[in-house]
């Protein structure tokens, strides 16, 4: 009888990537993954340490856990919350069995036979060799492929738990992630997202970003290329053209700002000011016209005056983001935000306000950015049934969400749509019909 196991996944798409190298390491051992943790063998959580809510989830969670739990079955946590604490979580939840860092996971398997002997045991050293590059991942989504091409990172951003949980920055082999993209091709999916922490810092020793976009770009029968996420100090002049001349890759791109105060993001230790962050923008936009551009800020970190929180404001205002994703500083134990003065550490209720002012904007700012394009026409890859009525959730290449109406066999195809409606933040398009063959949008 074969054993079963369930992962469930939470924080970022690294964290999916490695659920699926996990599961295809089990399955290689003879597992069979099964959809839910109600009499599964071995359950187990990959976890999310950037923010103080995420691993209060996670903490919530494992309790319900212990109560779906068959007898007998294995209960581990994975990932980022896993190697921050280590064996403190076996001794904070008994039912746990393992605790795994991201660079153990090939030994998942050994690990699992000693928990089901008893054992309790922890495995978070550090593999700068490690890219599972034998690894086949078990992938569940349908049309598109996340593919890991560093781990860690370098950079040492004083507010980031990242580096101490995923370690120091390596690159896998240009050559490798080429060989994973055909794979991916040859199993019908056509879109690919190359991950990193920051991810056009990637050097495997020989090539850079550069390169390894065009070759990614290059690879038959690829018609998307992603990443994410970049850092800007990263965006050299090769890597900008690199993305500009490969029609493959994409013109959207995820640039985390965090802060758009000078001296705040030297606090954080961003190493890019102000106007250099603005310099990064343009560069982009002048290579690439009707560039997508999203990103990621922090409201709240310790000493944040009324003037540099304006001053995020105004950055928002003057790039004009498609869309952001907002944050609430969390202070995490172990970075260097922790040894900042006490008495910089901004109320909870300052927060909260300068957090609503920021959203306010930033959904201003997208909703007219898209009333502003209703009525274009533009291809998109339809990639699953949306959660709402009968309608498909389509993406473009620019990285908005269009919902269109039709049947299931579209998901994995390409449209033309027209986009006629906008809830501010998502679009609704209808299909352009073939006979009338129009320029895609790119
Ligand atoms: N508190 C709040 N947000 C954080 N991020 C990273 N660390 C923290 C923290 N301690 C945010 C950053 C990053 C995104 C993935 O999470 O904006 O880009
Ligand atoms: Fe964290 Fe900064 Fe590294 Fe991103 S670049 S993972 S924010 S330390």
């Amino acid at each position: 009888m074969t054993r079963t196991v369930y992962i469930e996944t939470y924080g970022c798409q690294m964290n999916v990537s490695d659920s699926e190298l996990m599961y295809g390491t089990l399955q290689a051992s003879g597992y069979t993954p099964v959809e839910g943790p109600e009499g599964a063998d071995v359950v187990l959580v990959n976890t999310c340490a950037i923010r103080e809510n995420a691993e209060q989830r996670v903490i919530g969670r494992l309790g319900e856990l212990r109560r779906d739990l068959k007898p007998g079955a294995v209960l581990g946590v994975t990932g980022c919350m896993a190697q921050r604490l280590g064996p403190r979580l076996l001794a904070t939840d008994t039912r746990v069995q393992l605790v795994v860092g991201p660079d153990a996971y090939r030994m998942l398997p050994q690990l699992i036979e000693g928990a089901r002997g008893g054992d309790r045991v922890t495995a978070t050293d550090f593999d700068l060799e490690e890219h599972y590059e034998d690894v086949v991942a078990r992938r569940f989504e349908g049309v598109k492929a996340w593919i890991p091409v560093q781990r860690g990172c370098d950079y040492r951003c004083t507010y980031c738990i990242v580096p101490t949980t995923r370690g120091p920055e390596r690159s896998r082999k240009l050559a490798e992630v080429v060989r994973e993209t055909q794979e991916v091709v040859a199993q019908g999916l056509t879109e690919v997202i190359l991950l990193g922490q920051t991810v056009n810092s990637y050097h495997d020793g020989t090539h850079d970003f550069a390169d390894l976009l065009r070759a990614v770009g290059a690879v038959d029968g690829i018609r998307r290329v992603r990443y994410t996420s970049p850092h800007p100090n990263d965006f050299s002049d090769r890597v900008i053209a690199a993305m500009a001349e490969t029609p493959t890759v994409c013109a959207h791109v995820h640039l985390p700002m965090q802060s758009g105060s000078t001296s705040m993001l030297k606090r954080m230790l961003r190493r890019y000011t102000r106007e250099e962050y603005l310099d990064c923008v343009a560069r982009l936009r002048a290579a690439m016209p009707g560039l997508g551009l999203t990103t990621d800020i922090i409201v709240g970190f310790p000493g944040e005056t009324e003037e540099e929180f304006a001053d995020t404001l105004s950055l928002v205002r003057e790039v004009r983001f498609d869309d952001a994703f907002t944050f609430k500083f969390s202070l995490r134990e172990g970075t260097p935000a922790t040894r900042m003065p006490p008495e910089w550490t901004i109320p909870d209720a300052v927060i909260d306000a300068r957090y609503d002012a920021l959203l306010g904007t930033v959904r201003g700012i997208s909703r007219e950015r898209n009333l502003g394009r209703l009525g274009e026409r533009m291809e998109v890859l339809v990639e699953k049934e949306a959660r709402k009525g009968e309608l498909l959730q389509c993406r473009s290449r620019d990285f908005k969400t269009v919902l269109v109406q039709g049947p299931t066999e579209w998901i994995g195809r390409y449209l033309t749509v027209e986009l006629t409606g906008t809830t501010g933040a998502t679009f609704t398009g209808t299909l352009v019909p073939d006979r009338h063959p129009l320029p895609m949008a790119g």
